[in-house]
């Protein structure tokens, strides 16, 4: 099985890797003898290193599609992927466009890293799993920034839409995906009016890297004054890496939990790994 979009997905598995991930049930001889390749074709800090800290903590080993591969000979990506199959028991590519596509090509299972403004499930479960821990009947979520690229909101709002009652506020120009699914639109300018009534304010970074499609600005930027607006357990999310809309003097206010994120995609991606292999 491969885990290349939230739809690979049902509600039950979804639970049950937030259950797997909350309650850290966790054997550090799971994934012994195995090896996890990673292969990212799109730069990555978070994503990548926490796939292999996860593996390394379940026993497992790691490779790495180096920078120096045969890639830079002219060898096609679908025989890279081809042959990384032949070494590990798990792929975990990353890539600008279509990583669906390359899957085709593996004889191992895949996870999806991140396909271009497409989607991002293991950092949408790893959301989700930071939103459980709030333990709220119905999340009530702002989303600000470049919406329409944002391959980790574009899986957040399909996983949370499966498995739990939830209202979305869309603060920017949105995808044709995003569509499909009831919320409220209001214009950046107004999120002074509505950041009280949310439970989680979710940021993302302008995606500068696909506007070659389509130019997305956002001139929000978020400060102390209106984080002291929001309700007192109110949480604020980013996936990271963040720019100038996520200022760091944010970091020490209580509802910061992006660095939380952070440390839940290592819990996530270890629940993950030892379901998938
Ligand atoms: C995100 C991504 O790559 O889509 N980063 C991540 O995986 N934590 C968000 C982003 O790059 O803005």
């Amino acid at each position: 099985m491969n885990l290349l979009s939230i739809d690979d997905l049902t509600p039950e598995n979804i639970k049950n890797l937030l259950y797997i991930a909350r309650e850290a049930l966790f054997s550090s001889s799971r994934l012994r003898h195995k090896i996890l390749a990673t292969a990212f074709f799109e730069p990555s800090t978070r994503t990548k290193l926490s796939f292999h800290s996860a593996m390394i903590h379940l026993g497992g080993n790691v490779i790495d599609l180096p920078d120096s591969s045969s890639l830079k000979k002219g060898e096609s990506e679908e025989d890279t992927i081809r042959t990384l199959s032949q070494y590990a028991d798990c792929l975990v590519i990353r890539h600008p466009r279509d990583v669906k596509g390359l899957a085709k090509y593996s004889s191992v299972p895949v996870i999806n890293a991140g396909d271009g403004s497409n989607e991002h499930p293991t950092q949408a479960l790893l959301d989700l799993h930071t939103m459980a821990m709030m333990d709220k009947e119905v999340l009530k979520i702002m989303f600000t920034g470049d919406l329409y690229h944002s391959r980790t909101i574009n899986s957040l709002v399909k996983a949370i839409t499966k498995c739990c009652n939830a209202e979305f506020i869309f603060t920017n120009e949105i995808n044709e995906d995003l569509k499909q699914y009831p919320h409220l639109m209001i214009d950046e300018s107004e999120i002074p009016n509505y950041i009280d009534k949310v439970n989680v304010l979710y940021m993302t970074r302008p995606q500068v890297e696909r506007h070659t499609d389509k130019l997305v600005t956002s001139n929000f930027i978020l400060t102390n004054e209106l984080v002291n607006k929001m309700a007192k357990d109110a949480i604020i999310m980013h996936p990271l890496p963040r720019t100038k809309e996520l200022p760091p003097e944010i970091d020490t206010n209580h509802r910061a939990k992006y660095f939380d994120q952070v440390k839940n995609g290592l819990y996530m991606r270890m629940a993950i790994l030892g379901w998938l292999i």
